[in-house]
């Protein structure tokens, strides 16, 4: 991936159940505001929703089911051979609700990308929603971040945050939390398609330099550089 290569990014996503960041992206582009090709999108789950808003986009689909396979990493290495017909030059996790194999991800060819509702590096797995209600914060997020051999781990390329209001309960901070993951998610995965954005081995570099905080989404959904950095 070059600064001067315009071809659209060869994006796959993977899924696991009712897909509304998957359609936020297959929406962005076709809106004309995210220049990728969708050119696979795989699940663990063979009858989600998300497989099936692919099929309905019209892009070509994957399913495998654990169950199928001897373990985890038998599993996942062949869900990767799999796509790995499809050429990715990024793997995007997109409610892909299923822990992937350490050795998997270390040898993944495509650099990957994972949301998160959480502002990692807070609350990692599950029930994010609860857990920053419970500890009393005043605000709330999603994070995107570089998938590594670690869950919800990895450099964050850009954070989205929400208020958190008095009365709110995990339902209702999902709830506000939802549309703004989605802009973050189509921001971010933008970002790399212009190749403003890329995921080396050194990191995350952002125009040009190694990304030192998070990008933070503003609310005309544009991606600022982080306050304390921005100077
Ligand atoms: C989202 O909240 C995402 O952050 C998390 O799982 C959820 C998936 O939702 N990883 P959807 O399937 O994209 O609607």
């Amino acid at each position: 991936m070059t600064s001067n290569d315009h071809s659209p990014l060869r994006v796959a996503v993977m899924v696991s159940g009712r897909g509304s960041n998957l359609k936020a992206l297959i929406d962005a582009r076709a809106a004309g505001i995210l220049p990728v090709d969708l050119v696979a999108v795989a699940s663990n789950r063979p009858g989600c929703a998300a497989l099936a808003r692919a099929r309905d986009a019209g892009i070509a689909t994957v399913a495998l089911s654990p169950k199928d396979f001897p373990d985890r990493a038998a599993f996942d290495h062949a869900l990767f051979a799999t796509l790995a017909a499809f050429q990715p030059q990024l793997l995007v996790l997109a409610g892909y609700l299923r822990i992937i194999d350490a050795g998997a991800v270390a040898a993944s060819p495509w650099p990957m990308l994972n949301i998160h509702p959480s502002l990692l590096p807070k609350y990692p797995g599950l029930d994010t929603h609860a857990r920053a209600l419970d500890a009393g914060d005043r605000e709330h997020g999603a994070s995107v971040h570089q998938a590594i051999p670690a869950l919800d781990a990895g450099p964050v390329l850009a954070q989205v945050r929400i208020a958190i209001k008095p009365d709110d309960t995990p339902a209702t901070l999902a709830q506000r939390l939802l549309p703004r993951e989605h802009a973050l998610l189509v921001a971010s995965v933008r970002l790399l398609a212009q190749r403003r954005a890329a995921i080396t081995p050194a990191g995350i570099q952002f125009d040009g330099r190694r990304l030192a905080a998070p990008l933070q989404l503003d609310d005309d959904d544009v991606l600022q550089p982080a306050p304390d950095v921005a100077r």
